[in-house]
């Protein structure tokens, strides 16, 4: 299988997969989102499955020879770009039904055989994801050539503590020319990792390893968050033997081999809690359809304590709010369960039009308040103390043309651009088509103004 073997769905017609995640910013990394603020929400927007539980759920396709199929599968930029870096490792793709369902896509995996064990950096320096295939080559080929992603918007996002893990786990690792170079000719051998703070990828990337390994592996101080459970969830419908899941201590019993499964994917906590803060901003009452309140967690009483009226329904929940209900509060990011790093961006734009002040502190990203400056230009009063932002709100904002640094930098500036009065212009889109299924859809569904604004080709 190679790129172009694709499903048409998956494949962007270049000639290589570098070509084709480049095409898929050139496709439509250029256009703009035109917003027009002061309109409310009404409606229902539908969830999507997890970005951060799909990428993932497709590289545990490479730890079996048989068929991995995935249903509620969003239609995402970096969803591409994965499909086209596991294809040149040999992964086999199909689709049922070529075009998008409103339920996501169903997308059967299949790596009967790994003829390519390298994952080049012209694929991974554009998704950093692209490291999870690190830990399941290693496992199911012996080796792997791996590039470093290299630093980020948001910080330098190294992988130490994936390598240290394969190490721990008898692999021979070293760093060449850029480049991860891991070989475990005899196979991995069970082992205790103790993480000396929580990582998301590094916890996936050796579970996956682990199931694969001979004899017992515990990961202490493993991330918690709902994706790590909903990717073991997966691995022990392949066959793999996992318990801990959702504690900070995850064990492994190493098997044999693992076999093909079907696997729906949880739905997204992260888009959840982002259309959640568009009603707090916008103001209105929306029903997310596919999410829960328990889901996100801690973002319900954040959100409720900020003012919102969150309510459970059948199909999900429903977030009413109305202009001018809208407190300060302070938050906090932290590993799972506590309020998570990738709604920081989308709160500060809440609070920045909230009553009060609010106090903001990112402890995960060293670099992760580039928002900052492009919500100042539309009138938000945000002095930043470190790794704090101290928010005063304000009565408006006032829309302008603003730029977007990275996925969820660029998703709070159009929830500022909702509340805004006038006209938003973000650039640089592709970083939202990394990680929102048709944002500009979604939304102008319940009422916003929102249009995509093709860039010329
Ligand atoms: C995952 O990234 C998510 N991405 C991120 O979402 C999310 O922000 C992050 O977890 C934290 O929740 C995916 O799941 C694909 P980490 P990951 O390893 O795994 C440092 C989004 O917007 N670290 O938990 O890369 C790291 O630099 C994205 O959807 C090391 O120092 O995050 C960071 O400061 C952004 N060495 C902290 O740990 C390592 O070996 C947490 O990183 C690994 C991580």
């Amino acid at each position: 299988m190679t790129p172009h073997d694709l499903p048409e769905d998956l494949r962007l017609a270049t000639r290589s997969p570098a070509q084709a995640a480049q095409d898929a910013i050139g496709r439509g990394g250029m256009d703009q989102i035109r917003i027009c603020g002061g309109r409310p929400l009404r409606g229902e927007i539908r969830i999507s499955g997890a970005k951060n539980a799909a990428l993932p759920l497709m590289a545990a396709s490479l730890l079996t020879d048989e068929t991995l199929t995935l249903t509620g599968v969003p239609h995402l930029a970096d969803i591409t770009t994965l499909a086209n870096l596991l294809a040149q490792h040999g992964v086999g793709f199909s689709m049922n039904g070529e075009g998008a369902v409103s339920d996501g896509r169903e997308i059967a995996l299949t790596a009967a055989i790994i003829d390519n064990t390298t994952a080049p950096y012209d694929l991974v320096r554009k998704m950093r994801a692209s490291a999870l295939v690190l830990g399941p080559l290693v496992a199911r080929c012996g080796e792997a050539r791996v590039s470093l992603p290299g630093g980020c918007a948001i910080g330098t996002r190294p992988l130490d503590l994936h390598i240290k893990g394969l190490q721990q786990l008898g692999a021979e690792v070293g760093l060449d020319n850029g480049y991860i170079e891991a070989r475990a000719p005899k196979g991995l051998t069970g082992a205790e990792i103790a993480f000396p703070f929580v990582s998301v990828g590094a916890t996936e990337n050796l579970m996956m390893a682990a199931c694969l390994a001979k004899g017992e592996t515990r990961l202490v101080n493993a991330a918690r968050e709902p994706e790590v459970a909903d990717l073991a969830k997966c691995l022990i419908a392949m066959g793999a033997d996992i318990s801990g899941t959702g504690t900070d201590t995850i064990v492994v019993r190493g098997a044999d081999r693992l076999h093909g499964a079907h696997h729906h994917i949880v739905a997204d906590r992260i888009e959840t809690g982002t259309y959640a803060m568009a009603v707090g901003v916008a103001g209105g009452n929306v029903e997310l359809v596919g999410a829960s309140l328990e889901l996100i967690g801690v973002v319900a009483d954040t959100l409720r304590a900020a003012g919102l009226e969150l309510e459970a329904t059948d199909r999900g929940f429903r977030v009413a709010c109305e202009p001018g209900q809208l407190t300060g509060i302070d938050v906090m990011t932290e590993p799972y369960p506590g309020f998570p790093t990738d709604l920081q961006a989308q709160m500060m734009a809440l609070v920045s039009v909230a009553n009060g002040a609010s106090m903001i502190t990112e402890t995960i990203f060293e670099n992760r308040f580039m928002h900052v400056p492009e919500l100042a230009r539309m009138g938000a009063n945000i002095n930043l103390h470190g790794a704090s932002a101290m928010i005063r709100g304000v009565p408006q904002l006032t829309g302008a043309p603003v730029m977007a640094t990275d996925l969820r930098a660029s998703v709070s500036l159009v929830l500022a651009g909702l509340a805004a009065s006038g006209e938003t212009t973000v650039g640089r889109v592709y970083h939202l088509d990394r990680g929102y299924e048709r944002l500009e859809e979604k939304l102008s569904a319940c009422g916003a103004e929102v249009e995509r604004i093709k860039a010329a080709r």
